[in-house]
């Protein structure tokens, strides 16, 4: 069984015709993007949506799901997005694909997150997936040791031989803490730093996780 794809048509299910909704980024997000899309095709819902990638909008537009911009809507009703990992608390590690900072905005703007996984991404304590960290390009290399100073060993992330570019044109530090025992003190820690955009980690702002199980189940977890 195809456990992502199973826990992202579950978090559709949660959605209404007429909703604005908020289009993660990743291997998981794409099934719910894909079962929206035939929500619209099919079952011919009026959906508004908003991306969090410039590939999620492309999955979007291909499906004939209309995309909007933040200057066209008021309120996100629903967020549906993927994670890194997932810790009790609905705290996550995201931006494994990169796209933590969109994913940040329209997650804080919508009225609900529902975050999409599979059993693998449900943790005890988050930090066994480095934290990525979007950086400005300007004076990086300080940033970087700022950030190694707050205990990780960071690795600029790559693509291939080029460095790799977020959609905003930023870099991603990705940083090894091994155990995060204060994701929030972190978080605080990490964007006090001049020269971060943000950081993955999430914190208080996911009220739903449906998790995918390799048998065929589901779970919901509210927060
Ligand atoms: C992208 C993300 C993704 O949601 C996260 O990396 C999980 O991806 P996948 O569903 O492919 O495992 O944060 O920036």
């Amino acid at each position: 069984m195809n456990a992502k794809k199973l826990a992202a048509e579950k978090a559709v299910s949660f959605l209404e015709n007429g909703m604005t909704v908020g289009l993660g980024t990743g291997s998981t997000a794409y099934w719910a993007i894909e079962k929206i899309g035939e929500k619209v095709n099919k079952d011919k819902w009026k959906i508004r949506a908003i991306a969090t990638s410039l590939r999620s909008e492309e999955q979007a537009r291909s499906l004939g799901i209309p995309i909007l911009s933040f200057a066209e809507i008021d309120v996100i009703d629903v967020t549906i997005d993927g994670a890194d990992e997932v810790d009790g608390q609905l705290h996550l590690i995201k931006g494994g694909g990169g796209a933590l900072l969109r994913e940040k905005i329209v997650a804080t703007n919508s009225r609900q997150m529902i975050v999409v996984a599979d059993e693998s991404k449900k943790v005890k304590t988050l930090g066994k997936f480095p934290l990525p960290v979007e950086v400005v390009i300007f004076g990086w290399e300080r940033t970087f040791e700022k950030l190694k100073k707050l205990g990780c060993n960071p690795g600029r992330r790559m693509n291939q031989a080029e460095p790799y570019l977020t959609d905003n044109g930023n870099y991603i530090v990705d940083c090894a803490f091994g155990e995060i025992n204060d994701p929030a003190g972190l978080h605080e820690q990490i964007n006090a730093i001049t020269g971060v955009v943000d950081n993955g980690l999430f914190i208080h702002i996911a009220s739903k996780l449906v998790l995918g199980f390799e048998n065929g189940n589901t779970q919901v977890i509210s927060g």
